[in-house]
């Protein structure tokens, strides 16, 4: 043991290793100290917890840095294409032209869901918000693929589940949305890559012929790309807790859409709209809402600000942002929100209340002004963002079932009442 931390706890010193990351990120080792001294660690809501190695992401927060398997996320998201991106977090590597290939065929084979899919579908009433939907049903496909619920499934048939759900996923996605508005359904276009089928299944009618803008397809695989995984945040903390007690993948990345779902988390970016929709509709009185955010009396926060792990600005953000006037422009679209999300950023980054906290804008402060020119309704804001994470979510949960961990069971201090006698009905 080259490097460690001494603990001294009444009189008794506890030797606990060090753990160092590939960028030198420094871990206590506490594995056995419950076992050496009765000290458990306690960290309400794992601010200051590594639940375990990854070789799939790095995030520097203080930096603000973000790699996909050691790719700058700046350099993905300009060259590479989602499915690309998918490739390279679910297997490691970036896949060269017969592997990508191969892969985007195996998907676009897979697209289509189990016609009684529909019936389920049918069940939901039409005010269903998407990302309910959007959990049952990838819930579901465990029903219509039995052997993913076992444990023991051969190397191969673990690949399938996982092609099948890259490839459902926007099937579903969108019919979660037909649903939500009473429209027929459409059907996967195989002729199509993975975004322009996606959003065929959104927009086309079935009498029209339809051609996704290429600027439209263009920005969602940027999109896509910039959301693909984030390391240990509360979704893919989720799936991981799931999948480890052997629970099926589906069943563990419907647990992550619902997560995701978090006006904190991913739902969050419905949310940033919903503010700036109505702080226009308010006169635009942007300062307004800064005080407000603020006052500690107040529940209300500026949504798509504040980060767990950035303490600078969001690099998915800058991203976003830089590419809002662009693809905006190329549409043709002028949207006030737009205005309003830039004055309210100037506004916000000279207070002293967010610079002295770090709060800077996340991935969710501009991506909806984006998603918005592009014609996806709010409702569906936080469904693209499930889209966008599914090969991350994939890519730690296959990492937590190839380093065999342990089932997921954190310990807790129990603060209730000590032992007391049972008290009669009648006496209470
Ligand atoms: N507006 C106003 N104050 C804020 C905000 C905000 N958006 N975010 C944090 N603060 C304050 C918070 O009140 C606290 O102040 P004090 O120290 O005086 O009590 C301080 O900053 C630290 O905040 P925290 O809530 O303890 O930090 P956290 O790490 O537990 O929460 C967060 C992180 C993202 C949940 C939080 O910043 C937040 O609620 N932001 C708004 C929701 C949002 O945009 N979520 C999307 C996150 S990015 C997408 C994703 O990957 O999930």
């Amino acid at each position: 043991m080259s490097r460690y931390a001494e603990l001294i706890f009444e009189g008794k010193k506890y030797i606990l290793p060090v753990v160092e990351g590939t960028e030198k990120e420094l871990a206590l080792d506490i594995n056995k100290l419950r076992d050496e001294s009765g000290l458990i660690t306690l960290d309400p809501g794992y601010k200051n917890t590594g639940s375990n190695t990854s070789a799939i992401t790095f995030l520097d927060g203080e930096q603000g840095i973000l790699r996909y398997r050691g790719y700058a996320i700046e350099e993905l998201a300009e060259k590479s294409s989602f499915l690309e991106v998918a490739y390279l977090l679910i297997y490691g590597e970036l896949p060269n032209k017969p592997t990508l290939h191969k892969f985007q065929e195996d998907i676009t084979k897979h697209t289509m869901v189990h016609e009684n899919m529909r019936k389920i579908l049918d069940g939901f009433p039409s005010e269903a918000h998407p990302m309910g939907v959007l959990s049952s049903l990838i819930s579901s496909l465990t029903a219509f693929y039995p052997n993913s619920i076992s444990p023991t499934q051969s190397p191969e048939e673990v690949d399938l589940n996982i092609i099948r759900l890259l490839a459902k996923m926007p099937t579903i996605a969108a019919w979660s949305y037909k649903n939500e508005i009473g429209h027929p359904l459409n059907y996967p276009n195989n002729s199509l890559d993975y975004c322009a089928n996606f959003l065929s299944m959104m927009f086309a009618f079935p009498t029209e012929k339809y051609d996704a803008d290429p600027v439209v397809i263009d920005a969602l695989n940027k999109l896509l790309i910039l959301h693909a995984d984030h390391e240990q945040n509360c979704s893919a903390a989720t799936v991981r807790v799931v999948g480890s007690s052997q629970a099926s993948l589906f069943s563990a990345v419907a647990g992550g859409i619902n997560a995701l779902w978090g006006p904190l988390h991913g739902g969050a970016n419905q949310e940033v709209i919903e503010m700036l929709e109505a702080i226009h509709a308010d006169g635009g009185n942007v300062k307004k809402y800064v005080e407000k955010a603020k006052d500690k009396n107040s529940k209300f926060r500026l949504m798509g600000f504040g980060h767990r792990v950035y303490k600078n600005y969001d690099p998915r953000a800058k991203i976003i942002k830089g590419a809002c006037d662009n693809i905006l422009n190329k549409l043709g679209v002028r949207d006030p929100l737009l205005e309003i999300a830039k004055e309210l950023e100037h506004i916000a980054l000279n207070d002293p209340y967010f610079v002295e906290r770090k709060l800077y804008p996340n991935v969710d402060f501009y991506s909806g002004i984006i998603y918005k020119a592009m014609g996806i309704p709010t409702e569906m804001f936080t469904v693209m963002f499930a889209i966008g994470r599914l090969p991350g979510w994939i890519a730690q949960w296959k990492e937590m079932v190839e380093h065999k961990l342990p089932i997921s069971r954190p310990r807790q201090i129990y603060v209730g009442h000590p032992l007391r006698p049972y008290i009669p009905m009648g006496n209470r």
